[in-house]
């Protein structure tokens, strides 16, 4: 179990001021100038020997991802915060936001600093309007205490900090739909390459990060990355929010090790399993997107992103959906799979056309409305939206109907056949 002083997130719980005396109580802000002098190259390499990936999903190595922007440019380079937060399951980053924002702020200043950027951009979910005042306060409080802005923190680094409010679309989570979005367009995702460290923002070098990647950065660099490094299996460093929902005692967010068994995380904070581990059904451990899986599964699993992979799920953004036994699983992935047919942006035929079949018939499967050969025509065509479109936003769709297939097959066949026992007998 982690202890309070190895926790980044000290007021996860709102139970301290938020505000900018609070957070120097805390720490934040202690000694930013002295990382900001070691320089660009230093940020970088201790961001990477941290073993620090992208909390936003996809777990790309952060210190790699910076390490892209270019040294020398003639165009303003940016980053951009992806604080948009809409994956179902998911409510890290507003926890974030709201309590502890000077940690992203003091991140955005310090992850500037180490890709050569001058003006970063934050992107805020369109509903989340009390985080988005709270942010707005933050800067506002680091501007006036010269932490940012001209000679941030007076070490001469000039840096300018926006917030921007989205709209409320899923799909400018997406990073590239995020800056189409940004400029004031429809948020559709561009075709990659070029990827937006050549061609971001306004055409210029950009760098999309998660909130909560950003939000480490300041207490990684001051503690070392050795010490970031210590949590968790190799590959899968550091510590985590994790968010808990669904059929447990007590649903929380946690800041916990990377790689924790998913039992233990459970049992530990969130009061376990509604009725008992036993009572268990499966678990969607990384948000909506990743495949659900199976108790006998989750019995061992460990939480990192290797680890989840390995059983065909994914760490995704460490949402952890729990579903006990009283759960109508196939409704259940039903539901997302309106989700994701209601949040497609509708530009790639795949994702376009086979999200709402996707959904038309898991809503037939509820009923067992359905034939057993259409189970496989579902995983067909499940595998023809993955990998064929813009954006993962069609992955996101397959997933979860897949990982239902590969491990609740026996029940959606068991409606099918009640179903035509159902109608048999009504026929006679
Ligand atoms: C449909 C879709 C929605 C996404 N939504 C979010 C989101 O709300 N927040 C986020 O940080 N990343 C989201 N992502 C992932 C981003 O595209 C991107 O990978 C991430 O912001 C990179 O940050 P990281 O390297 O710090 O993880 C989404 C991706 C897709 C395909």
């Amino acid at each position: 179990m982690l202890s309070d002083k190895d926790r980044i997130f000290t007021n996860l719980y709102g139970l301290h001021d938020w505000h900018l005396p609070g957070a120097l109580a805390r720490g934040d802000w202690d000694g930013t100038k002295d990382l900001i002098l070691k320089g660009r190259d230093w940020i970088v390499n201790e961001v990477k020997n941290s073993g620090l990936r992208g909390r936003g999903g996809a777990g790309f190595p952060t210190g790699v991802k910076w390490s892209f922007m270019p040294k020398q440019s003639d165009r303003p380079t940016y980053l951009v915060v992806n604080a948009d937060e809409s994956e179902p399951g998911t409510c890290k980053d507003r926890d974030i936001i709201r309590h502890d924002p000077q940690k992203l702020v003091e991140g955005c200043l310090l992850a500037s600093v180490g890709m050569g950027v001058h003006h970063c951009y934050i992107y805020i979910r369109g509903e989340f309007v009390n985080e988005a005042k709270h942010l707005e306060t933050a800067i506002e409080e680091a501007y006036a205490a010269g932490l940012i802005g001209k000679n941030a923190c007076g070490s001469g680094y000039d840096f300018e900090l926006y917030l921007h409010r989205g709209a409320g679309a899923y799909i400018c989570g997406e990073e590239t739909a995020l800056l189409e979005s940004l400029e004031g367009k429809k948020g559709q995702p561009r075709l990659k390459p070029p990827f937006p460290a050549a061609v971001g923002l306004y055409g210029c070098p950009t760098t999309v990060n998660n909130v909560e990647t950003i939000a480490v950065a300041p207490t990684i660099l001051r503690r070392g990355a050795s010490w970031f490094a210590g949590f968790g299996r190799p590959k899968n460093e550091g510590t985590k929010v994790y968010c808990i929902s669904g059929h447990v005692e007590k649903p929380c967010n946690v800041e916990e090790a990377m790689s924790i068994p998913l039992r233990e995380l459970i049992d530990t904070y969130a009061g376990g399993v509604r009725g008992g581990w036993d009572n268990l059904l499966g678990i969607i451990p990384g948000g909506s997107s990743v495949p659900v899986i199976p108790k006998s599964i989750c019995d061992t699993v460990l939480m990192d992103f290797d680890a989840l992979r390995d059983v065909k799920s994914g760490l995704g953004t460490a949402a952890v959906i729990v579903m006990d036994k009283s759960t109508d699983i196939v409704k259940a992935i039903a539901r997302l799979s309106q989700f994701y047919k209601h949040e497609s942006c509708g530009q790639c035929t795949p994702c376009r056309e086979g999200t709402g079949w996707l959904w038309r018939v898991m809503e037939r499967m509820v009923k067992g409305n359905a034939s057993v050969e259409e189970i496989d025509a579902l995983l067909d065509v499940s595998y023809q939206i993955e990998g064929h479109t813009i954006c993962a936003l069609g992955d996101a769709a397959a997933w979860p109907v897949q990982g239902l297939i590969r491990h609740f097959r026996p029940e959606m066949e068991r409606r099918i056949k009640e179903y035509r026992e159902a109608a048999a007998r009504r026929a006679a």
